[in-house]
């Protein structure tokens, strides 16, 4: 157990400009290291990356997008050790992919090439790669260290809690509904209390085909469910089921009834996807655990707060316009001991198997609830609205797949898209990044008091006007009796994220945003280990942004606050034009508690942060840096422009994790 103390007066670090630049810019004081990238070989033998869209074996490579990250101690015996600082396991969530520069002159269009889209889906998933501190925080990969290890769309898989060996995931080939291969669209992270990762699916419907033809086959209540959670394209992200009609990687994309019997039919396999998935990083033998208990939607995040005398509760967003805020509460009460325990997964049984998930309800008096999604008979049906016929639960095991459907039908609010959640260790509350929403989705006439802006921004993407909340902005809660089984809670909003030059500041720029500290789209969100030196560390909120309203001014960001709590504001009204909304601010931002840390490089999105436990190294992921260039003239030469200013701009931009040091040594961001 260590002691975290009160926050100091001002943040220990100049500010950072906006900057257009493609290259990482900290501030004074600071160095900036290239770590992983796309494309290294991880596993022993595995030739250089050559980066010009030749390179296979992503099953034994850095993937694309890397997203969450966390460090993971390692003793010199390969086991969990966390308070070790030079020597680590990096685990990675690989979101999505850069198409266009993974081969030689581009993605070949459809019919696709097996190769290529067996290349693409490897590019997926999640690795596990050791790193060491070669002296002063001079970090580099272990090619062939002995826990590496990629996870990818194909590696099996187990479900376990309510929805396990149930119908609805019942694929051609799990026939028990207890199995099934990989995780995609990995998100954001979690990381428990007994050294286990939590990986997050998240955008995976798009990734699906569904023809036309489907609808006929179907249930009302499956038709429903597949749009409920957006499985609706007709070709699938990059036309993979056009690669083969007989490989069971490609077949698999195609969600079409083919037969009852037939080898093809992966007609439930999307609901093999938008789970939480516990990895044991210390066991590269292990085989990964779905936990269904916590529900099936757009899962963006799962923040695990473990404390003495408590269950562990994991608080989730669900990533979509007007989607929920989520809280999975354990049965079971923790137990110190098992933070060490040796049969990881088996910890994981215990406490995320059974328990309570709620969604939240965000009340305009400032209060809030947690609903329990729990099957009774007597469970509320889904009404009916739009094109959405009444849908009635028949188990547990369809409130975790249909998780939506039954948020829905219990009146949780809707937020203006949910992403990260992060918990202060000090205080026990609990931050949430809604990222931003549009007009159709967020118009001025369908504010809540936890979502209280709509507003024309003259100056959106590429200085054409935008309406809605383009910029996002982040709620945080507190329990009442400050448990994680609370069923109630106190909330506020936090930030307004704003262009600080925005000419309608009054009921726009709420926070008091200056050009040192305004960003849109918060996403990212983490609160500094509470171990680090020895108890010293206060507890920083570091805030992730992706793209957004300033994107034409600045590349997206990472800033560092000192966050007050919940209820340190008061009252707010926002004129909305034709619509008031009273709502709860926290206190203003000042140049002593917020401020701009990092600026990435071009077309980029900074997302995964984590350091080691002493705080004197920062790891940051740069996203996607070019993602809207071409392979000719690619959007970004990042990372070859970090060390060389005059990198040639036909280099192919590759995702990468950053090691940010102070050179004094001294811990980041004090
Ligand atoms: Fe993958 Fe919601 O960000
Ligand atoms: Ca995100
Ligand atoms: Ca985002
Ligand atoms: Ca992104």
């Amino acid at each position: 157990t260590t002691t975290v103390r009160v926050s100091p007066a001002v943040l220990g670090f100049s500010a950072v400009a906006h900057s257009l630049a493609d290259v990482v810019v900290v501030p004074e004081g600071y160095s900036v290291t290239v770590m992983g990238r796309l494309g290294d070989p991880i596993v022993a033998g595995t030739a250089a990356y050559k980066n010009d869209g030749s390179d296979a074996d992503f099953d034994k490579r850095i993937g694309d997008h890397g997203d969450a990250l966390h460090f993971f101690g390692l003793s010199a015996a390969n086991k969990p050790d966390r308070n070790i600082s030079t020597r680590g396991l990096m685990v990675q969530n690989h979101e999505n992919i850069s198409e266009q520069y993974l081969h030689p002159n581009g993605p070949t269009p459809a019919p696709r090439p097996l190769a290529e889209a067996i290349k693409e889906i490897e590019c997926h998933g999640v690795s596990v790669t050791e790193y060491i501190d070669n002296g002063s925080r001079k970090w580099s990969l272990v090619q062939g260290g002995a826990l590496n290890r990629r996870i990818t769309p194909n590696t099996p898989m187990a479900f376990s809690g309510p929805a396990a060996g149930s119908p609805f995931l019942v694929t051609a080939y799990g026939k028990d509904g207890k199995i099934g291969r990989g995780t995609i669209n990995n998100c954001a992270n979690g990381v428990t209390g007994w050294n286990t990762y939590l990986t997050c699916e998240e955008n995976y419907a798009g990734y699906f085909r569904r023809d036309a033809s489907d609808d006929a086959a179907r249930t009302v209540a499956e038709i429903d469910s597949l749009k409920r959670n957006g499985i609706t394209s007709r070709s699938g992200n990059n036309d993979w089921s056009t690669a083969s009609a007989t490989d069971d990687r490609i077949t698999r994309w195609n969600a079409t009834i083919k037969g009852a019997t037939a080898a093809d039919d992966f007609r439930y396999e999307p609901n093999q996807f938008g789970w939480v998935v516990e990895i044991d990083p210390y066991d590269p033998k292990s085989t990964p655990r779905k936990r269904t208990a916590l529900g099936r939607f757009g899962h963006e995040g799962a923040f695990v707060r473990a404390v003495a005398g408590q269950k562990p509760a994991f608080y989730m967003g669900d990533d979509s316009r007007g989607e929920y805020l989520y809280k999975f509460v354990s049965a079971a009460t923790w137990v110190e001991a098992d933070a060490d325990a040796a049969d990881r997964l088996a910890i994981g049984d215990k406490y995320m198997d059974t328990g309570t998930l709620y969604v939240a309800r965000f009340n305009a008096d400032g209060t809030g609830t947690w609903m329990p999604l729990v099957y009774s008979p007597t469970f509320p049906k889904r009404a009916a609205s739009g094109s959405y016929r009444e849908y009635t639960f028949t188990s547990q095991a369809d409130i975790c797949v249909n998780t939506r459907f039954a948020a829905d039908a219990l009146g949780a609010t809707p937020m203006d898209r949910p992403e990260w959640t992060a918990g202060n260790p000090a205080t026990g509350e609990i931050y949430l990044t809604l990222t931003n929403s549009n007009n159709s989705f967020r118009p001025v006439t369908g504010t809540n008091a936890a979502n209280p802006r709509s507003y024309n921004d003259p100056k959106g993407p590429s200085n054409s006007a935008q309406t809605g909340n383009p910029n996002g902005h982040i709620v945080r809660l507190r329990e009442d009796g400050d448990t994680t089984s609370a069923t109630t809670f106190k909330w506020d909003i936090y930030l307004f994220g704003a262009d600080a030059t925005d000419a309608n500041p009054t009921n726009v720029n709420i926070s008091g945003l200056t050009t040192a500290n305004d960003f849109s789209s918060p996403d990212g969100a983490w609160f500094s280990r509470a171990s680090n030196p020895a108890g010293q560390i206060n507890p920083l909120l570091w805030i992730e942004t992706d793209d957004g309203a300033l994107t034409d001014r600045t590349n997206c960001m990472l800033l560092a606050a000192i966050p007050g709590h919940v209820g340190d504001g008061g009252a707010y009204t926002v004129n909305n034009a034709g619509n008031t909304q009273n709502t709860f601010v926290g206190a203003k931002a000042t140049a002593a508690n917020l401020r701009r840390f990092l600026v990435g490089p071009s077309q980029c999105e900074i997302t995964g942060i984590d350091s080691t436990p002493d705080g004197r190294t920062l790891f940051v992921g740069i996203q996607h840096p070019g993602e809207s260039g071409s392979v000719t003239a690619p959007g970004s030469n990042w990372p070859d422009t970090q060390s060389n200013a005059s990198a040639a701009k036909t280099v192919r931009p590759r995702s990468s994790i950053v090691a940010i040091t102070r050179n004094d040594g001294g811990v980041i961001g004090l």
